[in-house]
């Protein structure tokens, strides 16, 4: 764990298992509005009190995003979400009991309580009950719903681990809970069912599949009943909280997002040999993620390959292992300064939807 002082002098506290007076420090922290990290089972969180509007404003700034992006509340567990919700669909409850905690995020119509600085304004918040049991102690300890985006500035690659979030936000963060590496690699799953017309608005390592299987029925043939007073605005108990109805914005919509700072090029297996071939690297590296044999036809020295020039990375060719290791391995890459970054296309199968879906955007600026 990284303790900071408030001045912004770093004060290092590192223990190698964590304990309850590690998350007390965290809780402390947020209720005095500062800004915690903390691991999930998907990705590290950047955690602010979500009743706290200096500490949601601190958030935005320190992660370098648009005011008008709205952020997830995090929860100890489901039976909270009705203060946070002005509705529940019966739907929403389903995927709880089979999902919950776990990887998914709901997007529901908000409650009167829930803030402008965590909704950007629109009717609607983000909940999720994480299945770290780190974030759960925190969440307990803590006894409120903690805001967290990814702990990665605004449109980079999200951190999972607790040394990655110290590279990239070590000053600027109160506590920094080290939970070891996260499993699911990936960010949640984020289902919206604040409207008619239920929707995964990002995918991730719950399936679409596996939702369709749980509430029986195909997303897109299916009406979900709001009643009438809930299908509008929102009305908030705070007369400076106006909502807005407008089109729902999701920053890993956007087409650039989750990108490293060397350009990230996607090609199918068979065509990366020929393209290092006809790059001209001269005294440069180029970085390969690649989950297939490829490799072997580097190692042949008796071709024109520049090995020496090549630093690379094999990735797990099991979806899920591959999603787990995904983030570190693109960091990892990263760091090696290569002129650019060359990865494997996966299999464009449903396991793969989530990992294409992150590629496809981390790659936006190049391919
Ligand atoms: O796995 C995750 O979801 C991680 C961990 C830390 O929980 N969090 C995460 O947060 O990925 P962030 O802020 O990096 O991405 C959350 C996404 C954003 O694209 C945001 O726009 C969307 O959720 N979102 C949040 N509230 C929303 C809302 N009310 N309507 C639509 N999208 C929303
Ligand atoms: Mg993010």
């Amino acid at each position: 764990m990284i303790v900071n002082t408030l001045k912004g002098c770093l004060l290092f506290v590192r223990i190698g298992a964590m304990s309850n007076n590690d998350v007390l420090l965290a809780v402390q922290a947020l209720k005095r509005g500062e800004l915690v990290a903390f691991p999930t089972e998907t990705v590290y969180g950047l955690g602010a009190d979500a009743t706290n509007k200096n500490a949601l404003n601190r958030l935005y700034t320190v992660k370098g995003r648009p005011q008008s992006h709205p952020v997830i509340v995090h929860l100890a567990s489901f039976e909270h979400i009705s203060k946070w919700a002005s509705y529940v669909p019966e739907e929403a409850l389903i995927l709880a009991r089979a999902f919950c905690p776990g990887p998914l995020t709901f997007i529901l119509k908000r409650s009167g309580c829930v803030l402008n600085e965590v909704t950007g304004g629109q009717d609607t918040v983000g909940l999720r009950i994480p299945a770290h049991p780190l974030a759960l102690e925190l969440l307990e300890a803590f006894g409120g719903g903690i805001a967290a985006p990814s702990a990665n500035k605004f449109g980079k690659v999200s951190t999972t681990t607790a040394d990655d979030v110290k590279l990239e936000l070590g000053n600027e963060v109160s506590v920094v809970l080290d939970g070891g590496a996260c499993p699911v690699g990936i960010e949640s799953t984020i289902i919206d069912l604040s409207s008619s017309r239920i929707k995964v608005l990002r995918p991730g390592m719950i399936f679409r599949e596996q939702i369709e299987e749980v509430l029986g029925f195909n997303l897109d043939e299916h009406e979900l009943k709001i009643p009438p007073a809930y299908s509008t605005q929102t009305k908030s108990t705070d007369a400076s909280q106006t909502t807005q109805t407008s089109s729902i914005r999701v920053p890993g919509g956007l087409p650039s997002h989750y990108a490293p700072n060397t350009p990230l090029k996607l090609l199918e297996g068979h065509e990366i040999p020929g393209f290092i071939c006809d790059l001209d690297l001269n005294s440069h590296t180029v970085g390969l993620l690649h989950y297939s044999n490829i490799d072997k036809i580097f190692n042949n020295k008796s071709n024109r390959y520049p090995i020496d020039r090549i630093i690379s990375r094999r990735a797990d060719s099991d979806p899920h292992k591959f999603a787990q290791d995904l983030y570190s391995n693109i960091r990892f890459l990263d760091k090696s300064k290569s002129q650019l970054i060359i990865v494997e296309t996966p299999p464009k199968t449903s396991a793969w939807t989530a990992i294409l879906d992150r590629l496809y955007r981390a790659s936006a600026k190049t391919n």
